[in-house]
Protein backbone atom coordinates (compact mmCIF):
# COMPACT_ATOMS: atom_id res chain seq x y z
CA UNK A 1 0.00 0.00 0.00
CA UNK A 2 0.96 3.62 -0.89
CA UNK A 3 2.45 5.24 2.57
CA UNK A 4 -0.25 7.73 3.17
CA UNK A 5 0.70 11.42 3.72
CA UNK A 6 -0.34 13.81 6.48
CA UNK A 7 -0.53 17.55 7.02
CA UNK A 8 -0.44 18.30 10.67
CA UNK A 9 -1.37 21.96 11.97
CA UNK A 10 -0.60 23.02 15.56
CA UNK A 11 2.59 20.21 15.40
CA UNK A 12 4.53 22.21 18.04
CA UNK A 13 1.46 22.02 20.34
CA UNK A 14 0.61 19.08 22.95
CA UNK A 15 -1.85 17.45 21.18
CA UNK A 16 0.46 18.00 17.57
CA UNK A 17 3.09 16.04 18.86
CA UNK A 18 1.90 13.01 20.39
CA UNK A 19 -0.29 12.99 17.07
CA UNK A 20 2.46 13.10 15.16
CA UNK A 21 4.33 10.38 17.22
CA UNK A 22 1.22 8.19 16.26
CA UNK A 23 0.91 8.92 12.57
CA UNK A 24 4.92 7.94 12.58
CA UNK A 25 4.28 4.89 13.66
CA UNK A 26 1.81 4.22 11.58
CA UNK A 27 4.27 4.76 8.87
CA UNK A 28 2.91 8.07 7.75
CA UNK A 29 4.72 10.94 6.35
CA UNK A 30 4.04 13.63 8.25
CA UNK A 31 4.43 17.14 7.50
CA UNK A 32 4.06 20.08 9.91
CA UNK A 33 2.83 23.78 9.45
CA UNK A 34 4.97 26.21 11.71
CA UNK A 35 4.31 29.64 12.11
CA UNK A 36 7.77 31.57 12.49
CA UNK A 37 9.05 33.15 15.88
CA UNK A 38 11.80 34.96 16.53
CA UNK A 39 13.71 31.63 18.70
CA UNK A 40 12.44 28.00 18.16
CA UNK A 41 9.54 26.44 20.13
CA UNK A 42 10.39 22.65 18.51
CA UNK A 43 10.60 21.50 22.46
CA UNK A 44 7.72 19.17 21.78
CA UNK A 45 8.79 17.62 18.73
CA UNK A 46 12.69 17.97 18.95
CA UNK A 47 12.83 14.00 19.31
CA UNK A 48 11.38 13.62 16.30
CA UNK A 49 12.02 16.43 14.07
CA UNK A 50 14.25 14.29 11.86
CA UNK A 51 11.88 12.40 10.99
CA UNK A 52 8.90 15.24 10.18
CA UNK A 53 8.57 17.59 7.53
CA UNK A 54 8.20 21.30 8.94
CA UNK A 55 6.62 23.41 6.63
CA UNK A 56 6.12 27.28 7.35
CA UNK A 57 2.83 28.87 7.36
CA UNK A 58 0.14 30.78 9.45
CA UNK A 59 -3.53 30.52 10.32
CA UNK A 60 -3.68 34.34 9.74
CA UNK A 61 -2.04 33.74 5.85
CA UNK A 62 -4.47 31.98 3.52
CA UNK A 63 -1.64 32.06 1.02
CA UNK A 64 0.55 30.40 3.05
CA UNK A 65 -1.98 27.25 3.98
CA UNK A 66 -2.61 26.92 0.37
CA UNK A 67 0.60 26.31 -0.14
CA UNK A 68 1.19 23.93 2.63
CA UNK A 69 -1.55 21.86 1.18
CA UNK A 70 -0.17 22.00 -2.27
CA UNK A 71 3.38 20.96 -0.80
CA UNK A 72 2.12 18.39 1.36
CA UNK A 73 -0.26 16.48 -1.60
CA UNK A 74 -2.33 15.02 2.03
CA UNK A 75 -4.51 12.02 2.41
CA UNK A 76 -5.28 13.36 5.71
CA UNK A 77 -5.61 17.18 7.67
CA UNK A 78 -5.17 17.63 11.34
CA UNK A 79 -6.56 21.25 11.94
CA UNK A 80 -5.13 21.45 15.61
CA UNK A 81 -3.61 25.04 15.50
CA UNK A 82 -5.45 27.50 17.40
CA UNK A 83 -5.46 30.15 19.97
CA UNK A 84 -5.97 27.49 22.76
CA UNK A 85 -6.48 29.71 26.14
CA UNK A 86 -9.61 29.99 27.00
CA UNK A 87 -8.29 32.80 29.48
CA UNK A 88 -6.64 34.79 26.99
CA UNK A 89 -9.70 34.85 24.74
CA UNK A 90 -11.03 37.74 26.72
CA UNK A 91 -8.16 39.80 26.57
CA UNK A 92 -7.40 39.12 22.98
CA UNK A 93 -10.57 37.79 21.31
CA UNK A 94 -10.38 39.44 17.87
CA UNK A 95 -7.37 37.43 16.89
CA UNK A 96 -9.11 34.15 19.33
CA UNK A 97 -11.63 34.84 16.41
CA UNK A 98 -9.37 34.99 14.03
CA UNK A 99 -7.09 32.05 14.45
CA UNK A 100 -9.70 29.98 16.17
CA UNK A 101 -12.82 30.67 14.20
CA UNK A 102 -11.69 31.94 10.74
CA UNK A 103 -8.24 30.05 10.08
CA UNK A 104 -10.59 27.27 10.37
CA UNK A 105 -12.57 28.18 7.10
CA UNK A 106 -8.66 29.98 5.58
CA UNK A 107 -7.70 25.98 5.96
CA UNK A 108 -11.16 24.75 4.56
CA UNK A 109 -10.78 26.86 1.91
CA UNK A 110 -7.09 25.78 0.79
CA UNK A 111 -8.07 21.70 0.90
CA UNK A 112 -10.94 22.78 -1.17
CA UNK A 113 -9.11 24.50 -3.98
CA UNK A 114 -6.12 22.20 -3.51
CA UNK A 115 -7.07 18.59 -2.35
CA UNK A 116 -10.85 18.36 -1.81
CA UNK A 117 -10.54 15.09 -1.83
CA UNK A 118 -8.31 14.86 1.70
CA UNK A 119 -10.03 13.87 5.00
CA UNK A 120 -9.93 16.79 7.66
CA UNK A 121 -9.71 16.64 11.23
CA UNK A 122 -11.26 19.91 13.14
CA UNK A 123 -10.22 19.98 16.55
CA UNK A 124 -13.77 20.92 18.01
CA UNK A 125 -14.06 21.15 22.38
CA UNK A 126 -15.88 20.82 25.05
CA UNK A 127 -15.96 24.14 25.65
CA UNK A 128 -18.61 25.07 23.39
CA UNK A 129 -20.99 23.28 25.80
CA UNK A 130 -20.15 26.00 28.25
CA UNK A 131 -23.20 26.49 30.19
CA UNK A 132 -24.56 23.05 29.98
CA UNK A 133 -27.88 22.31 28.99
CA UNK A 134 -27.94 18.78 29.65
CA UNK A 135 -25.87 16.21 31.73
CA UNK A 136 -23.48 14.49 30.72
CA UNK A 137 -23.02 16.59 27.18
CA UNK A 138 -23.02 14.35 23.86
CA UNK A 139 -22.55 14.97 20.16
CA UNK A 140 -26.91 16.15 20.58
CA UNK A 141 -26.26 18.45 23.32
CA UNK A 142 -27.20 21.79 22.59
CA UNK A 143 -23.99 24.80 22.60
CA UNK A 144 -23.83 27.31 25.28
CA UNK A 145 -20.09 28.76 25.11
CA UNK A 146 -19.20 30.45 27.82
CA UNK A 147 -16.29 32.81 26.46
CA UNK A 148 -14.67 34.10 23.27
CA UNK A 149 -12.72 30.87 22.80
CA UNK A 150 -15.93 28.74 22.87
CA UNK A 151 -17.58 30.75 20.38
CA UNK A 152 -15.08 30.77 18.08
CA UNK A 153 -14.73 26.68 18.33
CA UNK A 154 -18.43 26.76 17.34
CA UNK A 155 -18.33 28.96 14.71
CA UNK A 156 -14.29 26.13 13.64
CA UNK A 157 -17.41 23.01 14.29
CA UNK A 158 -20.01 24.70 12.28
CA UNK A 159 -18.14 25.47 9.22
CA UNK A 160 -16.24 21.61 9.25
CA UNK A 161 -20.27 20.40 8.82
CA UNK A 162 -20.87 23.37 6.78
CA UNK A 163 -18.17 22.31 4.10
CA UNK A 164 -19.28 18.72 4.39
CA UNK A 165 -22.79 19.51 3.32
CA UNK A 166 -21.84 22.19 0.85
CA UNK A 167 -18.80 20.46 -1.16
CA UNK A 168 -19.38 17.12 0.21
CA UNK A 169 -15.38 17.24 1.41
CA UNK A 170 -14.70 14.49 4.29
CA UNK A 171 -14.57 16.72 7.43
CA UNK A 172 -14.94 15.23 11.14
CA UNK A 173 -15.44 17.14 13.97
CA UNK A 174 -13.61 15.89 17.70
CA UNK A 175 -15.50 17.67 20.41
CA UNK A 176 -12.74 16.37 23.01
CA UNK A 177 -12.98 17.01 26.65
CA UNK A 178 -9.96 18.59 28.64
CA UNK A 179 -7.04 16.58 27.86
CA UNK A 180 -3.87 17.28 29.39
CA UNK A 181 -0.42 15.17 29.70
CA UNK A 182 3.80 16.15 30.62
CA UNK A 183 3.43 18.06 27.63
CA UNK A 184 0.77 20.67 28.67
CA UNK A 185 1.27 24.37 28.29
CA UNK A 186 2.28 25.54 31.56
CA UNK A 187 -0.56 27.91 31.83
CA UNK A 188 -3.19 25.22 31.94
CA UNK A 189 -4.58 24.67 35.38
CA UNK A 190 -3.17 20.98 35.54
CA UNK A 191 0.17 21.88 34.29
CA UNK A 192 0.23 24.93 36.39
CA UNK A 193 -0.56 22.47 39.30
CA UNK A 194 1.88 19.60 38.88
CA UNK A 195 4.26 22.22 38.05
CA UNK A 196 3.67 23.77 40.98
CA UNK A 197 3.54 20.91 43.47
CA UNK A 198 7.32 19.54 41.60
CA UNK A 199 8.74 23.32 42.51
CA UNK A 200 7.28 22.99 46.19
CA UNK A 201 8.41 19.39 46.42
CA UNK A 202 11.94 20.45 45.52
CA UNK A 203 11.95 23.63 48.33
CA UNK A 204 12.07 26.21 44.67
CA UNK A 205 8.71 27.33 46.13
CA UNK A 206 6.32 27.88 48.89
CA UNK A 207 2.58 27.96 47.10
CA UNK A 208 0.82 27.83 43.90
CA UNK A 209 -1.92 30.68 43.04
CA UNK A 210 -5.04 29.51 41.91
CA UNK A 211 -8.43 30.82 40.56
CA UNK A 212 -11.95 28.85 40.85
CA UNK A 213 -10.70 26.05 42.36
CA UNK A 214 -14.77 24.32 42.35
CA UNK A 215 -14.82 24.30 38.46
CA UNK A 216 -15.13 20.99 37.57
CA UNK A 217 -13.80 18.74 34.38
CA UNK A 218 -13.68 15.63 32.34
CA UNK A 219 -9.75 15.32 32.44
CA UNK A 220 -8.45 12.39 29.95
CA UNK A 221 -4.53 12.01 29.00
CA UNK A 222 -3.89 13.38 25.89
CA UNK A 223 -1.88 10.38 24.03
CA UNK A 224 -4.85 8.38 24.33
CA UNK A 225 -7.40 11.61 22.87
CA UNK A 226 -5.07 11.51 19.46
CA UNK A 227 -5.57 7.65 18.67
CA UNK A 228 -9.33 9.14 18.78
CA UNK A 229 -8.46 11.94 15.88
CA UNK A 230 -7.11 9.73 13.90
CA UNK A 231 -9.76 6.67 13.87
CA UNK A 232 -12.08 9.38 12.52
CA UNK A 233 -10.59 9.50 9.67
CA UNK A 234 -10.58 6.24 9.45
CA UNK A 235 -13.95 5.84 9.26
CA UNK A 236 -15.94 5.80 5.62
CA UNK A 237 -18.67 8.38 6.98
CA UNK A 238 -17.79 11.53 8.23
CA UNK A 239 -19.32 12.61 11.15
CA UNK A 240 -18.77 14.15 14.72
CA UNK A 241 -17.75 12.37 18.17
CA UNK A 242 -17.10 13.58 21.57
CA UNK A 243 -14.68 12.44 23.12
CA UNK A 244 -13.96 11.94 26.93
CA UNK A 245 -13.31 9.63 30.15
CA UNK A 246 -17.23 9.62 31.51
CA UNK A 247 -15.75 10.87 34.83
CA UNK A 248 -15.13 14.66 36.22
CA UNK A 249 -13.13 16.00 39.30
CA UNK A 250 -12.75 19.55 40.34
CA UNK A 251 -9.90 22.00 40.57
CA UNK A 252 -9.47 21.25 44.21
CA UNK A 253 -9.41 17.53 43.42
CA UNK A 254 -6.50 17.50 41.18
CA UNK A 255 -4.73 19.87 43.41
CA UNK A 256 -5.20 17.19 46.17
CA UNK A 257 -4.35 14.51 44.01
CA UNK A 258 -1.11 16.34 43.42
CA UNK A 259 -0.04 16.99 46.54
CA UNK A 260 -0.64 13.50 47.71
CA UNK A 261 1.37 12.39 45.03
CA UNK A 262 4.65 14.17 47.18
CA UNK A 263 3.04 13.01 50.37
CA UNK A 264 1.85 16.32 51.50
CA UNK A 265 -1.97 15.92 53.00
CA UNK A 266 -2.11 19.28 53.90
CA UNK A 267 -2.50 20.79 50.82
CA UNK A 268 -4.11 24.37 52.13
CA UNK A 269 -0.61 25.34 53.20
CA UNK A 270 0.31 25.90 49.94
CA UNK A 271 -2.45 27.03 47.70
CA UNK A 272 -3.42 30.59 47.56
CA UNK A 273 -6.97 31.49 45.82
CA UNK A 274 -6.29 34.89 43.50
CA UNK A 275 -9.83 36.58 42.57
CA UNK A 276 -7.75 38.03 39.55
CA UNK A 277 -7.44 34.45 38.31
CA UNK A 278 -11.30 33.91 37.86
CA UNK A 279 -12.85 34.57 34.60
CA UNK A 280 -15.62 36.74 33.96
CA UNK A 281 -18.14 33.72 32.72
CA UNK A 282 -17.43 30.41 33.86
CA UNK A 283 -17.82 26.48 32.80
CA UNK A 284 -18.77 25.52 35.70
CA UNK A 285 -19.12 21.25 35.11
CA UNK A 286 -18.45 19.71 32.33
CA UNK A 287 -19.02 15.72 32.02
CA UNK A 288 -18.41 14.04 28.19
CA UNK A 289 -20.81 11.23 27.19
CA UNK A 290 -18.58 9.11 24.20
CA UNK A 291 -20.88 6.01 23.89
CA UNK A 292 -20.67 7.10 20.54
CA UNK A 293 -17.24 6.93 19.70
CA UNK A 294 -16.98 3.59 21.92
CA UNK A 295 -19.24 1.76 19.89
CA UNK A 296 -18.49 3.54 16.24
CA UNK A 297 -14.73 3.97 16.57
CA UNK A 298 -14.13 1.25 19.40
CA UNK A 299 -12.37 3.70 21.42
CA UNK A 300 -11.87 4.30 24.97
CA UNK A 301 -9.77 6.01 27.17
CA UNK A 302 -6.65 4.06 29.15
CA UNK A 303 -5.44 6.25 31.51
CA UNK A 304 -7.39 7.17 34.80
CA UNK A 305 -7.23 10.71 36.78
CA UNK A 306 -4.95 9.42 39.42
CA UNK A 307 -2.55 7.84 36.95
CA UNK A 308 -2.74 11.14 35.10
CA UNK A 309 -2.14 13.38 37.68
CA UNK A 310 0.63 11.28 38.97
CA UNK A 311 2.29 10.86 35.35
CA UNK A 312 2.41 14.83 35.50
CA UNK A 313 3.79 15.45 39.26
CA UNK A 314 6.44 12.85 38.17
CA UNK A 315 7.60 14.48 34.97
CA UNK A 316 7.62 17.99 36.11
CA UNK A 317 10.02 16.86 39.26
CA UNK A 318 12.45 14.85 36.71
CA UNK A 319 12.12 18.35 34.82
CA UNK A 320 12.95 20.18 37.28
CA UNK A 321 15.87 18.08 38.62
CA UNK A 322 17.49 18.08 35.18
CA UNK A 323 17.24 21.97 34.56
CA UNK A 324 18.96 22.40 37.79
CA UNK A 325 21.60 20.38 36.97
P1 LIG B 1 -1.65 24.00 22.19
O1 LIG B 1 -0.69 23.14 22.94
O2 LIG B 1 -1.93 25.37 22.69
O3 LIG B 1 -1.14 24.09 20.68
C1 LIG B 1 -1.68 25.03 19.79
C2 LIG B 1 -0.90 24.97 18.49
O4 LIG B 1 -1.45 25.92 17.57
C3 LIG B 1 0.59 25.31 18.62
O5 LIG B 1 1.34 24.46 17.80
C4 LIG B 1 0.64 26.73 18.08
O6 LIG B 1 1.90 27.10 17.55
C5 LIG B 1 -0.38 26.63 16.96
N1 LIG B 1 -0.85 27.94 16.50
C6 LIG B 1 -1.44 28.91 17.25
N2 LIG B 1 -1.71 29.96 16.48
C7 LIG B 1 -1.30 29.68 15.23
C8 LIG B 1 -1.29 30.38 14.00
N3 LIG B 1 -1.78 31.62 13.89
N4 LIG B 1 -0.79 29.78 12.90
C9 LIG B 1 -0.28 28.52 12.99
N5 LIG B 1 -0.22 27.81 14.13
C10 LIG B 1 -0.73 28.39 15.25
O7 LIG B 1 -3.07 23.24 22.07
P2 LIG B 1 -3.44 21.70 22.28
O8 LIG B 1 -3.79 21.48 23.71
O9 LIG B 1 -2.43 20.86 21.61
O10 LIG B 1 -4.82 21.63 21.48
C11 LIG B 1 -4.87 21.34 20.09
C12 LIG B 1 -6.19 21.80 19.53
O11 LIG B 1 -7.27 21.12 20.19
C13 LIG B 1 -6.49 23.28 19.71
O12 LIG B 1 -7.22 23.70 18.58
C14 LIG B 1 -7.37 23.33 20.94
O13 LIG B 1 -8.15 24.48 20.93
C15 LIG B 1 -8.16 22.06 20.76
N6 LIG B 1 -8.65 21.42 21.98
C16 LIG B 1 -7.79 21.14 23.00
C17 LIG B 1 -8.25 20.47 24.12
C18 LIG B 1 -7.34 20.14 25.26
O14 LIG B 1 -7.85 19.85 26.35
N7 LIG B 1 -6.02 20.13 25.06
C19 LIG B 1 -9.63 20.09 24.20
C20 LIG B 1 -10.46 20.39 23.13
C21 LIG B 1 -9.97 21.04 22.01
P3 LIG B 1 3.06 27.78 18.47
O15 LIG B 1 3.77 26.63 19.11
O16 LIG B 1 3.84 28.53 17.48
O17 LIG B 1 2.36 28.64 19.49
N1 LIG C 1 -5.63 28.14 33.61
C1 LIG C 1 -6.02 28.25 34.89
N2 LIG C 1 -5.18 28.84 35.79
N3 LIG C 1 -7.24 27.78 35.22
C2 LIG C 1 -7.60 27.85 36.51
C3 LIG C 1 -6.78 28.42 37.49
C4 LIG C 1 -5.52 28.95 37.10
O1 LIG C 1 -4.74 29.47 37.90
N4 LIG C 1 -7.41 28.32 38.69
C5 LIG C 1 -8.58 27.72 38.46
N5 LIG C 1 -8.71 27.44 37.14
C6 LIG C 1 -9.88 26.82 36.51
C7 LIG C 1 -10.44 27.62 35.32
O2 LIG C 1 -11.25 28.69 35.81
C8 LIG C 1 -11.25 26.52 34.62
O3 LIG C 1 -12.51 26.38 35.21
C9 LIG C 1 -10.44 25.25 34.89
O4 LIG C 1 -9.51 25.58 35.94
C10 LIG C 1 -9.66 24.68 33.72
O5 LIG C 1 -8.92 25.74 33.13
P1 LIG C 1 -7.81 25.44 31.98
O6 LIG C 1 -6.88 24.40 32.43
O7 LIG C 1 -7.26 26.74 31.57
O8 LIG C 1 -8.65 24.75 30.81
P2 LIG C 1 -10.06 25.08 30.15
O9 LIG C 1 -11.03 24.04 30.61
O10 LIG C 1 -10.43 26.49 30.32
O11 LIG C 1 -9.75 24.88 28.60
C11 LIG C 1 -9.05 23.72 28.12
O12 LIG C 1 -9.97 22.70 27.80
C12 LIG C 1 -10.85 23.01 26.71
C13 LIG C 1 -11.77 21.79 26.54
O13 LIG C 1 -12.85 21.89 27.41
C14 LIG C 1 -8.21 24.15 26.91
O14 LIG C 1 -7.36 23.09 26.54
C15 LIG C 1 -9.09 24.47 25.71
O15 LIG C 1 -8.27 24.70 24.56
C16 LIG C 1 -10.02 23.28 25.46
O16 LIG C 1 -10.86 23.51 24.37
Amino acid sequence: MAQKSALVTGITGQDGSYLAELLLAKNYKVYGLTRRTSTPNYERIKHIEDKIELIPGDLLDQQSLTAAVEMSNPDEVYNLAAQSFVATSWSQPVLTGEFTALGVTRMLEALRQVKSKAKFYQASSSEMFGMVKETPQSEKTPFHPRSPYGVAKVYGHWISINYRESYNMFTVSGILFNHESPRRGLEFVTRKISHGVAKIHLREANFIELGNLEAKRDWGFAGDYVEAMWLMLQQDKPDDYVIATGENHSVEEFVREAFEAVGISDWTKYVKVKKELFRPAEVDFLIGDSTKARKVLEWKPKVTFQELVKMMVKSDIELLQKNSK
